[in-house]
């Protein structure tokens, strides 16, 4: 296995607590899958008494660190909670605010990840955004379609319950075609509707800003996902960080309902 500390050269400095952290993490045990709400970028800006928009600006660079964080450690997926469809209710000026950051996002980071061989994938009611952002969406995933080190997957105008409820729907119409019979609706078959149906399900949801609350996002998919929340504020949220998170992580026995290991002879 390829030294964990060697894939971080020039990107972390040797000696620096990031790298003592680093030296902490099993790469024969990482997540396959990490799922993030990044929440906490108004509050960051209010402490600053700047306003929101600044925080949401910070908070766009600590996305691109981490998402060259999670390909550099080798986690093959990453999902950012990026856009709920309970947004919308925040004021105009910071809907626009957020949209032309993701435009800007989309603009810059394509060249960096097809030069990290990262594949762009959105999920939500995409639909439903700007046709100019959902123009831009389409390039940068069909240009980074074939690229297979790392999956980003965004969630934009994404609900939990709406995926559920688009699930549903299909799923209604198509066992009516062929005429299924309840016993075919299993959960496989449901996963199978989500928008998620080729990825599996997250091992590590970290939540930023404290708030212990899952806000509608992967409802379905976080069954047995181990959760991380941690007071930092998103805009905050750097590789340390999220070292400590697959630290802690690493430490914790997942037991599915089960014993566990502890209980072995
Ligand atoms: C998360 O930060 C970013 C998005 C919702 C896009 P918030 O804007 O929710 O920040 P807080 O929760 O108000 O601090
Ligand atoms: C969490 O969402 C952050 C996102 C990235 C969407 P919110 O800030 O909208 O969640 P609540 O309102 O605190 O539950
Ligand atoms: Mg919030």
């Amino acid at each position: 296995m390829e030294d964990l500390q060697k894939r971080f050269e020039g990107f972390i400095k040797p000696g620096s607590r990031e790298a003592l952290l680093l030296r902490q993490i099993h790469p024969e045990r990482l997540p396959h899958h990490v799922a993030i709400i990044m929440d906490g970028n108004g509050r960051w800006a209010l402490r600053r008494q700047k306003p929101r928009v600044v925080g949401h600006r910070a908070g766009a660079k600590a996305a691109r660190r981490i998402v060259e964080t999670a390909a550099r450690l080798g986690i093959p997926i990453l999902t950012l909670y990026a856009f709920s469809t309970e947004n919308w209710k925040r004021p105009q000026e910071e809907i626009e605010a957020l949209m032309s950051l993701l435009r800007e996002f989309l603009r810059k980071e394509v060249e960096t990840l097809k030069r990290h061989d990262i594949r762009l994938r959105v999920i939500g009611r995409w639909e439903g955004l700007d046709a100019a952002i959902r123009e831009e969406l389409y390039r940068a995933m069909a240009e980074t379609a074939t690229n297979t080190r790392m999956q980003l997957v965004v969630a934009l105008n994404y609900s939990g319950r709406a995926e559920l409820v688009d699930a549903f729907r299909r799923l209604y119409g198509e066992a009516r075609e062929q005429q299924l019979p309840p016993e075919a609706i299993t959960e496989a078959l449901i996963a199978r509707y989500l928008y998620t149906a080729d990825l599996p399900d997250p091992d590590l949801l970290i939540r930023t800003s404290g708030e212990m609350r899952v806000s509608n996002f992967l409802l379905w998919q976080i069954a047995y996902t181990e959760l991380y929340v941690t007071e930092t504020l998103w805009p905050d949220f750097r590789p340390a960080h999220f070292f400590q998170a697959l630290i802690d992580y690493q430490r914790r026995e997942r037991r599915y309902g089960g014993l566990g290991a502890a209980a072995l002879p």
